[in-house]
């Protein structure tokens, strides 16, 4: 913390600085409380600036300090904005790269502020399962408006600065500074204009109504509970709106701590704050330090110009890189194109993008036969079929063609990395990119680093990742890697409860109402039953002692690969994805009982979803132990942007951590007694079972 008192123009200006966002945490709190007493008690200072060291203003309270004693410590962020606010000179907000949360509920508390343009504003708090807890819910509507306040606070959106100084009666935002660099000094000159002026203007004493208010806060709690129903932070935003409207300023504000301190021991606040940190440490890779340096990536070749291929390319297209697509058939190039170009049209067309910006980005593609691009690439992808021996065969041509201290990236999905880099001259330079399908659409990208891959090329693509809008994380090298070896497990699962008395509709209609996006065999009509055969025909190879249901295999010899065929475990109707139950998988399914002498039985929704999800759990707990995830969160972030696990349960492995180890393991043993089951599997992970014993968890460790 940094006060910097500049007698010649009587200006105090605070500096909030605590890096990486000037969290407000207990010392920055006491901090700023101690300079605005000095500031106050000096004779000299006559007003006061605020504002944040580095590229923000602030990001709030300090998300670390949550659920520890230290965030309500004294003073906290509501005692310190008290004090602010009754600073006996004026203090003005000097706001610049990003102000939300804590962060614009303490600058609602100064008397002015002085905005930068492009400086992005909001309250975020409801993505963390919370509601603005510190006078936002309240200050917000006084200074905007009911209805723009409520938005912004129940999409926890951020909003540029110039568009909030250009609404119509908006009280936030006092001045726009000229430009970010001149902030700091327009700042100061705007508290000398407003030193003496008595009374100090405070947001808190607006008026705060809404001419219908009954109907607009009926309707925007409908619209909330349809649009968020798991999201109890949603209508709890406008609960605590309504209340400012209603109730005086300081009932209000009680209102809205009563409901935040209830939210913030929520089971979905504590998901989702577990998601935010989580997402945050999956960029941090084990034994690559931060400030490794990276590879410059100026131009990228994708090979292999199929769905998966064509769809990575766009990434890098979407950023402004060149990038070469590369196949061996003038009509796998011209299918790739076309995909593309039919994606950013449709983009085009919702008026996400530009006809200007579609035609720069097709531009910067290059689709051709040779092998040419190779040479000039930073970058080189490989997206072939998925066949070691195709692989292999590709690496090494594109071993040969690479310039020194290209990326070579391969998109496997299951394959083992090791033996890929081992086909070219440099496995250091080798590294696996696993994109999720729709490649352009899907946030996760799996990072497999190979046994030899050199740290630079990790913080290289760890970075690219993040330049393209992924999150990536991390995982060593194995069958599935992380995702896939775990989604394995589950369905594994999916099918032997088919086995005992479950119709796919059951199980998906199970899982998803504990909040999956989509079921297992909805997912597997989706993404195609014949890519899950051809897995399972390499495992009755591989590992023949592993029972998997063979009712899927006869699925697939009936040719009901799924949507695409428009049949699968449901029927479809062409052109339309709705999943209609299928009278045909049903005798198909009753006939394979029959044939085995099996008596259906009827499975609780219990057992269905905690087969599945402990499935998921179990397998974790292994990769954990193998280090091939470095963190109980990388996992869950995994499963959360891959998989559809819903974020308000944190991930399997916090909720796993929230169910408790210890009836996790219970119920494992339970299941293990089922002898339609695979007992071997239901073994608790030695991790798992260490943990449960010793009342730890998989997010926390072993608490002593
Ligand atoms: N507290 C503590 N750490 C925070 C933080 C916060 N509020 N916000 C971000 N960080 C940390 C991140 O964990 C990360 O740490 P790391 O370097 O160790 O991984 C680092 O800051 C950088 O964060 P990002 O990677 O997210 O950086 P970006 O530049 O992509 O984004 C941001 C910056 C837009 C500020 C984004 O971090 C963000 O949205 N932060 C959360 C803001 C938020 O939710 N604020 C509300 C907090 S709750 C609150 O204020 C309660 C009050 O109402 C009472």
């Amino acid at each position: 913390m940094n006060t910097d008192v500049r007698h010649e123009d009587a200006v105090a200006v605070i500096m909030l600085d605590n890096p990486p966002v000037n969290g407000l945490g207990l010392v920055t709190r006491q901090a700023v409380w101690d300079a605005v007493e000095r500031a106050e008690a000096d004779g000299a200072v006559s007003c006061i600036v605020l504002a944040g060291a580095g590229k923000l203003f602030s990001a709030g309270a300090d998300i670390r300090e949550f659920g520890t004693p230290t965030a309500y410590r004294e003073p906290n962020l509501l005692s310190l904005i008290e004090r602010v606010q009754s600073c006996k000179k004026p203090v003005v907000a000097a706001l610049h790269g990003t102000c939300v949360g804590g962060g614009l509920e303490l600058a609602m508390g100064c008397h002015y502020r002085v905005a930068a343009p492009g400086c992005q504003i909001g309250l975020p708090e409801v993505k963390l399962g919370l509601l603005p807890g510190a006078g936002g819910t309240q200050r917000l509507p006084r200074a905007l408006g009911v209805e723009a306040a409520l938005n912004m606070v129940v999409s926890g959106e951020f909003m540029k600065s110039e568009r909030i100084a250009g609404l119509a009666g908006q009280r936030l935002i006092d001045q726009m500074a000229t430009s970010e660099s001149a902030l700091l000094n327009e700042a100061r000159a705007f508290a000398q204009s407003v030193a003496q002026a008595r009374p100090m203007p405070r947001l808190r004493d607006l008026d705060c109504q809404h001419p219908q208010g009954d109907g607009f806060f009926a309707f925007a709690r409908n619209s909330v509970k349809q649009a968020m129903p798991k999201y109890p932070a949603a209508l709890a935003c406008v609960n605590a709106i309504e209340s400012a409207t209603r109730l005086s300023f300081e009932q209000g504000m009680a209102k809205e701590r009563e409901i935040f301190l209830g939210l913030m021991d929520t089971p979905e606040c504590k998901s989702l704050r577990h998601l935010f940190l989580a997402e945050r440490n999956a960029a941090k890779v084990p034994g690559v330090a931060p400030d490794t340096p990276e590879r410059a990536v100026k131009r990228v070749a994708v090979v292999g110009a199929g769905t998966m291929g064509s769809g990575i390319a766009m990434n890098f297209l979407n950023i402004g890189l060149p990038v070469a697509l590369i196949d061996n058939t003038t009509e796998a190039l011209a299918r790739g194109v076309a995909s593309i170009q039919k994606n950013y049209q449709a983009q085009v067309s919702k008026g996400k993008l530009t006809e200007e910006r579609l035609a720069q980005r097709m531009g910067l593609l290059e689709a051709t036969l040779s092998l040419e691009p190779l040479s000039q690439a930073d970058l080189i992808i490989e997206a072939v079929f998925e066949d070691l021996l195709v692989k292999k065969e590709v690496f090494g041509r594109i071993d040969a063609m690479a310039k020194p201290g290209a990326i070579l990236a391969s998109n496997t999905s299951t394959l083992d990395l090791n033996v890929i880099a081992a086909a070219t001259a440099r496995p250091a330079d080798v590294v696996g990119l696993h994109f999720f399908s729709p490649a352009n659409v899907m946030r996760l990208l799996e990072v497999v680093r190979g046994e030899k891959t050199a740290p630079d090329v990790m913080a290289t693509v760890m970075k690219l990742g993040k330049r393209i809008k992924k999150t990536p994380v991390v995982s060593g090298v194995c069958d599935g890697f992380i995702g896939n070896r775990m989604i394995e497990q589950y369905i594994r699962q999916a099918g032997f409860l088919l086995e005992e008395g479950c119709t796919p509709r059951q199980v998906d209609q199970a899982i998803e109402k504990f909040g999956f996006a989509m079921g297992p065999f909805r997912m597997g009509d989706l993404a195609g039953n014949d890519i899950g055969w051809a897995i399972r025909k390499r495992r009755y190879v591989e590992k023949p002692q592993i029972r998997y249901s063979p009712i899927a295999d006869a699925l697939c010899e009936m040719g009901r690969f799924g949507q695409k065929t428009s049949a699968g475990w449901y029927d479809y109707q062409a052109g339309r994805r709705e999943a209609i139950e299928s009278a045909v998988v049903g005798q198909m399914i009753a006939k394979y009982r029959t044939d085995h002498q099996i008596t259906p039985r009827q499975v609780s929704e219990d057992e269905i979803v905690h087969r599945l999800v402990f499935a998921l759990v179990n397998e974790g707990a292994l990769l954990l132990e193998e280090g091939i995830a470095a963190r109980a969160g990388d996992i869950d972030v995994v499963y959360l942007m891959g998989y559809g696990f819903p974020p308000w349960r944190g991930g399997p492995m916090h909720y796993a951590d929230s169910y408790g180890l210890d009836r996790v393991v219970h119920a494992m043993k339970r299941f293990a007694q089922n002898p339609m089951d695979d007992a071997t599997f239901w073994q608790p992970a030695p991790l798992l079972r260490q943990l449960a014993q010793q009342g730890g968890s998989f997010t926390g460790g072993v608490t002593p």
